[in-house]
């Protein structure tokens, strides 16, 4: 009886644990090609430094904040952190740039589209699929890279934009203890 309680709460538990993955990009013969995708500026990106914030109460047990995880995947998508609240990913409706909540608020354009999400773990990797399906193009700010868009109703893009497939790939844990 005792062992069986112990054994549903393990079950239970490791059920409710969440899954951590980053997410390469996926399109052969172009510069994105086995990108990483990264959080910078309440973006996406691919292949540009992930930045993070530690607070320093937390000091060491903060992760080390350098890679970019993801957690959630079905619906909706969250970044892979351990601040209260979470980060939420959305989509803007307007430019179609992919973005996340800062930390301690929940606040997105108006219209941001948070569904769609699907993520399907696997091995050796898996895949993240969203509807309408998700585009890098050149990043505008002049620091280089491509910024991750996703397809949204009546965005044209530009011709330099490539659709691409996300490869998700198992994480061990949240990435950072939030991104910035
Ligand atoms: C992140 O930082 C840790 C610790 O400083 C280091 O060991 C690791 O190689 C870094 N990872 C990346 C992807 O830069
Ligand atoms: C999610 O993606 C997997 C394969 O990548 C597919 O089998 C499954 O049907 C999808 N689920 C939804 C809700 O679209
Ligand atoms: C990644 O995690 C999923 C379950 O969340 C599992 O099915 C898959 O085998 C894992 N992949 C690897 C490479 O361990």
């Amino acid at each position: 009886m005792k062992l069986n309680t112990l054994t549903t709460l393990l079950a239970s538990t490791a059920l409710t644990q969440a899954q951590y993955f980053t997410l390469m990009s996926i399109r052969s013969a172009s510069p994105i090609h086995y990108g990483q995708i990264t959080a910078s500026g309440q973006r996406l990106y691919i292949n540009r430094n992930t930045a993070s914030y530690c607070p320093e109460q937390v000091g060491d047990a903060c992760p080390a904040g350098n890679t970019t995880t993801f957690a959630g995947g079905s619906d909706s998508l969250s970044m892979g952190v351990i601040v209260p609240g979470g980060q939420q990913v959305y989509i803007d409706p307007v430019c179609g740039a992919v973005g996340y909540t800062q930390a301690h608020s929940a606040a997105m354009p108006q219209g941001a589209i948070v569904g769609g999400w699907n993520v399907s773990l696997g091995d050796p990797y898996g895949y993240l699929s969203r509807d309408r399906g998700l585009v890098a193009c050149p990043a505008a700010d002049g620091e280089g890279g491509y910024q991750v868009f996703g397809q949204v109703e009546g965005l044209v893009l530009s011709e330099e934009c490539l659709r691409f497939t996300a490869f998700g790939i198992n994480a061990t844990g949240p990435g950072a203890w939030q991104y910035t």
